[in-house]
């Protein structure tokens, strides 16, 4: 419990990457860790697609003014959810996020989540650029590489924010 309570607060958003690649059992270790995470009726409707070209990189760290890193990245994750086989498709790929970002700190990896959704012009040129179907929703980009800056851990607990047998 220790050492995974240590790996969440380890999990920071690291946006600077050297240029060393990700090797393809990390790439695969984070899919898994993704694709292990709860989703509702266990329905799982996500798709994964995993960037390393570089020209693509370059046109999806256009995406909008805080996706740039893209660029940097060996590899750039890009979750998505089949919308209409889920109407938790939103929930059950923010939690496929979040497991890929925590494996990515286990791995000494750095990563962050570049948000996408809910934004239509933002996904219409990912879609575009990867030719990504219609129905097939664009939650986030996850860059991931070998950190290049480093974060210290932090917890952010917070008592005022918990609310004990009603708020
Ligand atoms: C839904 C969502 C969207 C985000 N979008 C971006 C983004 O577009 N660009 C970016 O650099 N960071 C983005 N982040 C990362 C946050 O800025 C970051 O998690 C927050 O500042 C806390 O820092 P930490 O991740 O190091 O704990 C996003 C995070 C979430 C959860």
């Amino acid at each position: 419990m220790g050492e995974m309570l240590d790996l969440i607060k380890k999990r920071r958003s690291i946006r600077r990457y050297t240029d060393e690649p990700v090797s393809d059992e990390a790439i695969r270790t984070m899919l898994e860790a993704a694709m292990a995470a709860p989703s509702a009726d266990n329905l799982q409707p996500w798709e994964f697609v995993v960037v390393r070209d570089a020209g693509l990189r370059r046109q999806l760290a256009q995406t909008h003014p805080w996706s740039r890193m893209c660029a940097g990245a060996p590899v750039v994750f890009v979750v998505c959810g089949h919308e209409s086989r889920s109407s938790h498709w939103v929930e059950d790929t923010s939690a496929a996020t979040e497991n890929l970002l925590l494996a990515a700190a286990g791995l000494d990896l750095g990563a962050v989540w570049v948000g996408v959704y809910p934004d239509r012009g933002a996904e219409a040129h990912v879609r575009k650029v990867l030719g990504i179907p219609e129905g097939l929703r664009v939650l986030c980009l996850v860059p991931v590489g070998h950190p290049a800056e480093s974060k210290p851990p932090r917890t952010q607990y917070d008592p005022r924010k918990v609310h004990y047998d009603g708020y």
